[in-house]
């Protein structure tokens, strides 16, 4: 799909990777929608690209419809959604105090799992409705897993429960709604320099980059942003997940 003069919604684009997808849409000519729980970074963001902000809380099914319904008011009916909404929550399945609590392992589910399904079905549901372009194409979703779908690490239970959810639902609905000409594909990240790795000290940074294979960096946002360009314009990629990790494998701890 071209994506001058669409409507795209990125989610999760007050910070970091959703950010840097909001930018490079917008500078590819799209009307970008910044969806975001936190509505000061959502903000700034479509102030800075000329787009508009719509905060919510993606796993919050009417909040969604209610911030989606605001994007289509504004911009017309999105073709393009880029899911980069997400949360970690770090702890062992029994820790050092006890069992996981039941209610942290249950809200990064709830936010990167549902959220991303309830993101995907109120999209599809537009996207539906709308004409074909080329092809038969009527829209493309892309959701952001992790690495940590394949190999999770010790304290990740959660995410990495939770990032296998998005890499698994890929092709299921990417098969869904084959008949309605919805592509929907997943990006899996390494590590990304972005405010999510704001907790990880200077050496802990060197250590984690000396573990990749090459190049021996964090990816930077824009470089996700790059590949999400591409599944955008390239047709015949559906129902995958493209890993984006310059070859790292990461060990259980
Ligand atoms: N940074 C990395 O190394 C890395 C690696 C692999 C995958 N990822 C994934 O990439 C995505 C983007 O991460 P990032 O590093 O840019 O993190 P980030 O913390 O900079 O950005 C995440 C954004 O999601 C928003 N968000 C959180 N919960 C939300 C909710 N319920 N509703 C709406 N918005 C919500 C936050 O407010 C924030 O703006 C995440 O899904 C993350 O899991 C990141």
């Amino acid at each position: 799909m071209r994506i001058s003069g669409q409507s795209a919604l990125v989610a999760g684009g007050g910070s970091g990777i959703g950010a840097a997808v909001a930018r490079h849409l917008a500078r590819q000519g799209a009307r970008v929608a910044v969806l975001d729980l936190n509505g000061e970074g959502a903000r700034a963001v479509a102030a800075e690209i000329g787009g508009l902000a719509c905060p919510c809380d993606i796993a919050d099914a009417l909040a969604t419809e209610t911030a989606i319904a605001a994007a289509r008011a504004a911009h017309g009916p999105a073709r393009i959604l880029v899911n980069c909404a997400g949360i970690l929550a770090p702890g062992r399945t029994l820790g050092k105090d006890g069992p996981m609590p039941l209610e942290s392992f249950r809200r990064v589910i709830e936010v990167n799992l549902v959220g991303g399904f309830n993101l995907l079905r109120l999209a599809a549901a537009g996207m539906a409705q709308l004409d074909p372009l080329g092809d038969g194409e009527r829209g493309v979703v892309i959701n952001v897993s992790s690495i940590a779908a394949y190999e999770g690490q010790i304290g990740q239970i959660a995410y990495a429960t939770s990032k296998a959810g998005l890499a698994g639902m890929t092709l299921p609905a990417a098969r869904d709604l084959a008949r309605h000409g919805i592509r929907v594909l997943s990006i899996a990240p390494g590590l990304v320099e972005t405010p999510m790795m704001a907790g990880v000290s200077e050496e802990q940074r060197a250590a984690l980059a000396q573990s990749i294979p090459f190049p021996q960096r964090l990816a930077e946002p824009a470089e996700i942003a790059k590949l999400a360009q591409h599944l955008i314009e390239n047709v015949m990629l559906n129902g995958e997940v493209v890993r984006i990790d310059g070859a790292l494998r990461m060990a259980p701890k």
